[in-house]
């Protein structure tokens, strides 16, 4: 496994490395942000380009494992998803801004964007926020509050937003965003029982790194010494649909 893990790596182009990375800076001016926080956390570290442009498979699998322990078999396939959201249909790099493009990754029901019917999709609104903190009701969030707070940003959009959708990918990639900040900022416990106990995230670090943009090395976050791999967030993600289903019928309190 290791030894395929190591391939695959040396088979990228060699990256040159900027010497201001990991330092956070705000972004400038002409410099694009994503509708992403991780993304654009990561552009503020240099992990990624500051400008938030070019951005090639190459860069994204090589920043994703250097910052959070992103195994290339979940990065892969994730830039596969992002890279039609370039225009130009013969690119092979994508800007951050790409990734705004309503409904292609970017998807109504966001936990701290408005839905594009109601304003910019992008950037960080802070009412959204309001209402997914107001389900985080412990110092540590566990699975069960993740997913409430996943399915009331989507029940509220679909009862207010008249323009209001939500296709099969955006679906996906929704559940996939609450598993991301759950993995690179929580404990994780993957072989309890009960798949609310899974994983304990820190109310402290969710919120520094959605409000700032920054990763919350200050207030103690360290690197994740367990590597995501595809695997993981794909079983995590299916058992979170049950879970939420569960939460939705009555049966999963
Ligand atoms: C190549 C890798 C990635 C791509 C292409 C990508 C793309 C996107 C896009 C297009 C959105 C907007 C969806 C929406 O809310 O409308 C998004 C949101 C999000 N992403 Fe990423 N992402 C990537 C990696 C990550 C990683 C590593 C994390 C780890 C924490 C992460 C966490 C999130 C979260 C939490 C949201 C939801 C934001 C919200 O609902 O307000 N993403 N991502
Ligand atoms: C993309 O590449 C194809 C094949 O090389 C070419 O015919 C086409 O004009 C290119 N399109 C753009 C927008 O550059
Ligand atoms: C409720 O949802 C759970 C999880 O998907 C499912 O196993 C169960 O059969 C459902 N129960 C009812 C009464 O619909
Ligand atoms: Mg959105």
């Amino acid at each position: 496994m290791k030894l395929i893990c190591f391939t695959a790596l040396s088979a990228l182009p060699v990256l040159a490395v900027p010497r201001d990375r990991g330092e956070w800076r705000a972004p400038k001016e002409g410099d694009v942000r994503a509708p992403c926080p991780m993304l654009n956390t990561l552009a503020n570290h240099g992990y990624l380009p500051r400008n938030g442009k070019g951005i090639s498979k190459a860069i994204a699998v090589e920043a994703l494992s250097t910052a959070i322990n992103w195994d290339f078999s979940v990065v892969s396939p994730l830039y596969d998803f992002a890279q039609p959201t370039n225009p130009d249909p013969n690119a092979t790099t994508i800007d951050l801004n790409h990734l705004t493009t309503h409904n292609i990754l970017e998807h109504d029901g966001s936990l701290s964007r408005q839905d594009t019917f109601f304003g910019p999709a992008d950037v960080f609104h802070v009412d959204t926020w309001k209402e997914t903190l107001s389900y985080f009701t412990t110092p540590n969030i566990d699975v069960g509050q993740a997913a409430r707070a996943r399915t009331a940003r989507v029940v509220t959009s679909a009862s207010t937003n008249p323009s209001f959708t939500f296709p099969q990918i955006g679906s996906y990639f929704d559940y996939g965003e609450t598993a991301a900040y759950q993995f690179v900022f929580g404990t994780w416990n993957l072989d309890a029982d009960d798949i609310k106990d899974k994983i304990s995230t820190p109310l402290e670090l969710v919120k520094y790194f959605f409000e700032f943009e920054r990763l919350p090395f200050e207030i103690g976050w360290k690197r994740p010494q367990n590597r995501l791999t595809f695997d993981i967030l794909v079983n995590f993600v299916i058992e979170t649909q049950g879970l939420t289903l569960g939460q939705m019928n009555g049966t999963i309190p």
